[in-house]
């Protein structure tokens, strides 16, 4: 029987190389699948073309921009989750979904190999084949960039000998990805750490200084979903959509950043996440009002490991599925809303109400209608306390002696 494999596709050079490598290499049928997880570059039926013209004997496109926007990136807004406190995993997030994906279509064409455009360096052959170990153990991964040795040149020359229909005069010197979620960018002169980005660089957002009026926008949560912009019910994938234009025209979300990679090594990107910055401080100022405080504390460290259980490749592993049981029940009352201000690269928060919110006025105030019964602090204060104060009698008794 002929060998299937099946590529993740997104119509670069490497990947449409990869299809006749593939196929020489394995003496194999190539279905090179192409998923929308809202990249919103080129025409996916001009990728698919492109794919079938290097030689694939099927291609798909599979439109999963609902689904990552609500079982993706929504989870990861409620988990607040920024990788070293910044990063709001715009890649680590796709690589899951598009897994599963590639996952179906081996199903589908009966193919036992799976092959991926990574390189060996990064991150995202990590998510991928960790991926693909938790839901299809039996597929053989191939990486011909990885495993082969591509460098750009390697793979115009032999692009070139096999007349692939593609262009190589579009030398861009950067290596991007790019989602619904955000926008990354390294490599080129970007590699030197002291070097600050130029504007040229950007997509998903214009100069905060472009002087721009100040933009409102009002998001309403139900249990920590978003569902409402400006009291107009909506999808999460429209509410992206729609805050990434208005908090990118304010230039909300630029990031510039040296992260630590899973494989060892420090690296510089360039993140472009409008939505994800501005729909994270959102979510998380409406926990401010609605989450106990003990609950709060304790789930800002949940937070950070299910980020970076995401960042590590882990997203089908128990301990993130355990910490999501958590997250939910913590989301429970985490509804209302929450006006921000976009403006000068800032998502700002300036107000919030909530018929679930734990601000009580009465206890708050420092004018006419105080309920705070002062007289007791005294007494909580002294008890709160004591076990410092002992511990400190403690040292000062047995100062020397030890
Ligand atoms: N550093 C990010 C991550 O590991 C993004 C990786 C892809 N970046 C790129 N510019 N191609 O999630």
């Amino acid at each position: 029987m002929t060998e299937r494999v099946v590529l993740a596709y997104s119509g670069g050079l490497d990947t449409s190389v990869a299809i006749p490598y593939l196929a020489e290499q394995t003496g194999g049928e190539v279905i090179a699948v192409a998923i929308d997880v809202g990249q919103d570059g080129e025409d996916l039926d001009v990728i698919k073309q492109r794919a079938l013209d290097c030689g694939a004997t099927a291609a798909e496109v599979v439109d999963a921009r609902d689904e990552f926007a609500a079982e993706y990136c929504i989870p990861a807004m409620r988990a607040n989750a920024l990788y070293m406190d910044r990063y709001p995993l715009v890649s680590a997030l796709s690589r899951p979904l598009i897994v599963k994906y590639l996952v179906q279509a081996a199903a589908k064409h009966g193919a036992t190999i799976v092959s991926h455009g990574c390189t060996g360096k990064g991150n995202d052959q990590v998510r991928f084949e960790v991926g693909l170990a938790a839901l299809a153990p039996h597929l053989k991964v191939i990486a011909p960039a990885r495993d082969f040795a591509w460098t750009r040149d390697k793979a115009i020359a032999y692009a070139e000998s096999k007349g692939l229909p593609i262009d190589v005069s579009n030398k861009s010197p950067y290596s991007i990805d790019q989602n619904l979620w955000g926008r990354a960018v390294e490599t080129g002169f970007l590699e030197d750490i002291w070097n600050a980005p130029i504007e040229d660089i950007y997509a998903y957002t214009q100069n905060p200084d472009s002087g721009l009026d100040p933009d409102e926008v009002t998001i309403t949560f139900e249990a920590g979903v978003p569902v409402a912009l400006d009291g107009e019910t909506k999808t999460p994938f429209e509410i992206i959509t729609e805050l990434n234009s208005r908090a990118g025209a304010q230039g909300v979300g630029r990031l510039d950043m040296v992260e630590d990679r899973l494989v060892g090594i420090k690296s510089r990107e360039i993140y472009e996440a409008p939505a994800a910055i501005a729909l994270i401080a959102a979510h998380q100022e409406l926990e401010n009002v609605t989450v106990e405080r003990d609950l709060a504390r304790f789930k800002r460290s949940i937070d950070q490991r299910w980020g970076e259980l995401v960042y590590d490749g882990l997203w089908f592993s128990p301990l993130k599925n355990a910490l999501e049981s958590f997250i939910d029940d913590a989301q429970r009352h985490v509804t209302g809303e929450v006006r921000m201000v976009l403006h000068g690269g800032r998502a700002t928060v300036t107000g919030r109400r909530s018929e679930a919110s734990l601000y009580d006025f009465g206890l708050a105030t420092y004018d006419e209608g105080d309920q705070f019964d002062q007289s007791l602090a005294r007494g909580f204060v002294e008890l709160w306390g004591l076990p410092s104060k002992l511990a400190s009698a403690r040292d000062e008794r047995i100062k020397g002696t030890s």
